[in-house]
């Protein structure tokens, strides 16, 4: 196994910097690649140092933990950290949000099951069904602890506010939502929140979902089924708007020797040790380039200049359209 990636903390763990998030391995952007396809992805993961891998129930409805256990989990469980979520279905084959203390237990158990294993790592609440007291949520994680079904615990797309609660409720190790160069949202609170309570914070989406890419997305070549294309960034209208951020980012990185989604991660990995990132790729030659980010050096100089082209060049759209939006607890 190499070496060569750097490791930082998620709650009780050391795991590699930049981790894989395997959504795409099952749904959401593109074709999937086919199970041989994404199980040697998942091994040259592990082979390039990788020891932090993201699911979720949600991932292609039951698909993506099923993926992880049938093969790659059985050779590599001990050397890695395990990571799932439950809160949003799959019931019924349906994608619901449902924090219902016995909905999330069930959702549990039928990860346990399709992950082939008796314990998982890092257990996050993937979305709050604000219908349901967060004591009453994170208090039922917590149970999964005491009962030894899952080690630490933590929770996705909240305010900072609710952070706290969930925090004061049982002790959560990592928080999990949207950051990168065009999503700072966490910046208004959540980081700094995050800090406070010795809180792991993992960034979600670090790569714009494709935008930050050498090459700019055809965006009218999306597939019906891509959810981009229920995004208001990602609709022409903005998309077009958003091009010269694009560019300025672009000609920064060719400026540093390095590509854009390079650039995207080693940008978040710049700002604070504490930071974990966990980007989706279905390909072999993006995991490279995107592991290799972990090398990239970035002055203060250059932060600064990078700085002064995020704060005034305006991105368009939210990241969110107005039904996703109501389901999440955070900014726009
Ligand atoms: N908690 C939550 O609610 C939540 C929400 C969203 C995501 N997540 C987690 O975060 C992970 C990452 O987020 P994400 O997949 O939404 O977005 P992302 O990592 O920002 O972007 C993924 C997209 O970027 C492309 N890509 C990756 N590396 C690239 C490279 N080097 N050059 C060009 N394109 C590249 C991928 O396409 P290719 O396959 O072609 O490389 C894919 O279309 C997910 O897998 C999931 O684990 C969590």
């Amino acid at each position: 196994m190499s070496t060569q990636l750097s490791s930082r903390r998620l709650g009780p763990y050391q795991v590699s910097s930049i981790g894989l998030g395997c959504m795409n391995l099952s749904h959401a952007y593109g074709t999937p690649p086919n199970e041989e396809e994404a199980n040697r992805l998942l091994e040259e993961a592990f082979d390039l140092g990788v020891t932090h891998f993201d699911s979720a129930a949600l991932y292609g409805l039951g698909h993506n933990e099923t993926l992880l256990g049938k093969s790659f989990l059985k050779k590599h469980r001990q050397q890695i950290t395990l990571i799932s979520k439950g809160g949003v279905g799959p019931s019924e084959g349906k994608r619901v949000i449902d924090s219902r203390p016995e909905s999330i237990r069930r959702d549990l158990e039928g990860s346990l099951k399709r992950l082939q294993t008796d314990v998982i790592d890092l257990y996050y609440l993937h979305r709050w069904d604000k219908k349901v007291p967060i004591e009453d949520a994170i208090g039922t994680l917590g149970d999964f602890v005491k009962e030894g079904k899952v080690r630490a615990i933590g929770m996705s797309e909240i305010s900072a506010q609710t952070l706290r609660k969930g925090h004061a409720t049982f002790p959560i190790a990592a928080l999990q939502t949207e950051y990168s160069m065009w999503t700072k949202n966490p910046e208004i609170a959540l980081l700094n929140t995050c800090r406070e309570l010795g809180v792991s914070f993992v960034a979600f989406s670090p790569l714009a979902r494709g935008f930050f890419s050498e090459s700019l997305l055809a965006i009218d070549q999306l597939l019906e089924k891509d959810i981009r294309r229920a995004m208001p960034r990602f609709q022409v209208e903005n998309f077009e708007k958003n091009v010269p951020f694009y560019n300025a980012l672009k000609t920064f990185a060719q400026n540093h020797d390095c590509s854009l989604p390079q650039l995207a991660l080693a940008w978040l990995l710049h700002q604070g040790k504490d930071v974990l990132v966990i980007p989706g790729t279905a390909k072999l030659s993006h995991l490279r380039e995107n592991i290799a980010a972990d090398q990239i050096q970035l002055s203060v100089h250059s932060l600064k200049q990078l700085d002064e082209i995020l704060n005034t060049i305006p991105v368009f759209g939210s990241r969110y359209n107005a039904v996703s939006q109501s389901e999440v607890d955070t900014e726009q």
